[in-house]
């Protein structure tokens, strides 16, 4: 079987984590890296023996030996990047959160849609195979009708502003670096869009949100109660609650290796696969599936939900809901605006 060639943009901590990853994937070869300094390319591929390193991410686009590129970059170079990437012909794996706003996500699937190419965000946690046997228990009614989800994906880290991480320049924040995952796990148990999302968070001394929670409506008055932090430690867990019983998912929920299914009733089952690597190779195995099936998007990730969690983020964050300022760049939106004029 043909290998499928992989592009890496950028050089971070977890471009680091994926290329040491695709070790697990047999029929992945990772080719080219980009990065914005010659310097950083060359030690990334020299680290793991990559035989293309360039200066510039457009080099890496532009590059016609690569089938798929990685995402690696800030949340606010996401679409940019993508969309720079799918107008070379290349397929994408964009990091979470799949961008910043729900506008600019609207942006990278138009352009995908009209390149006919593949675009898929990369939230991991959806791709374990713990998470496929919890969607089989709840989709198979178990638990019975789910009234409730909880979860939360709260961290304590010294972050210095320079970083990423809480920099409102680079699409810091809580919301959009952790919330993601509990939010899109909501989103993937109930299979649908919240109705209403209430919330609150709290800004700190770099002018992003340190931590949050948020109040999610479904049909029917099923509710979602999700909380996220950078600055502050829980215990990362999630819970499923239904009509007849639960599922709960231990600590590290958003990369799991076990689920305990609990039926009113009956003697508790226990689902266990232990991590291997980092597990960023399971979303890489739902790439190559799509891309060798010739799909342009994942039916496990699709890009309506993408767009779903970017416009329920966006909806956290109205004025009056979650009291944290939608952190936006005006450069940055010049560009993209260049970027989706369509062709
Ligand atoms: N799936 C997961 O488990 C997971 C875990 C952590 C992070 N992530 C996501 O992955 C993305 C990157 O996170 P990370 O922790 O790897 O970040 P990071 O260590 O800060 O790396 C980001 C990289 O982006 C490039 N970059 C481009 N413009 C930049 C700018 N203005 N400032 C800083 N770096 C810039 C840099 O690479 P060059 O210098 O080579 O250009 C940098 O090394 C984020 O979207 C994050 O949410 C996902």
């Amino acid at each position: 079987m043909e290998k499928i060639r992989w592009g890496i943009l950028s050089t971070g901590s977890i471009a680091n984590s994926f290329v040491k990853d695709l070790q697990y994937v047999p029929d992945a070869d990772v080719v080219a890296v980009g990065s914005r300094t010659q310097e950083s390319a060359d030690q990334f591929a020299d680290k793991y023996n990559i035989p293309k390193r360039y200066a510039t991410y457009e080099a890496l686009a532009n590059d016609p030996d690569i089938d798929v590129i990685y995402i690696a970059t800030p949340h606010s170079m996401h679409a940019e990047n993508g969309i720079m990437c799918m107008r070379a012909g290349k397929a994408v794996l964009c990091e979470k959160a799949f961008t910043i706003t729900a506008r600019e996500a609207e942006q990278m699937i138009a352009v995908a849609r009209e390149e006919q190419v593949f675009l898929m965000e990369a939230l991991v946690t959806r791709h374990f195979p713990v998470i496929h046997k919890v969607l089989d228990w709840v989709n198979s009614g178990l638990i019975g009708e789910v009234r409730m989800v909880h979860a939360n994906r709260c961290a304590r880290g010294q972050f210095r502003h320079e970083q990423r991480h809480l920099n409102p320049e680079l699409g810091g924040g809580s919301l959009l670096d952790v919330g993601i995952y509990v939010i899109g796990f909501a989103s993937m148990i109930y299979g649908k869009a919240p109705l209403d999302a209430v919330g609150y968070g709290h800004v700190g001394e770099f002018g992003s949100d340190e931590q949050g929670a948020t109040l999610l409506q479904y049909e029917n008055g099923a509710l979602a109660m999700l909380s996220f932090a950078l600055r502050t430690a829980a215990v990362n867990e999630a819970y499923i609650y239904g009509t007849k019983g639960h599922i709960k998912l231990p600590a590290l929920f958003a990369v799991p290796e076990k689920a305990i299914l609990r039926v009113d009733g009956q003697e508790e089952v226990v689902f266990e696969e232990k991590l291997i690597g980092n597990g960023l190779h399971y979303q890489v195995l739902e790439v190559h599936r799509c891309l060798r099936e010739g799909l342009l998007e994942s039916p496990r990730m699709p890009l309506e939900e993408s767009l779903q969690l970017m416009q329920t983020m966006d909806k956290i964050r109205a004025p009056g809901v979650f009291h944290i300022p939608m952190i936006t760049n005006s450069f940055h939106f010049k560009n993209m605006e260049d970027l989706c004029q369509t062709k």
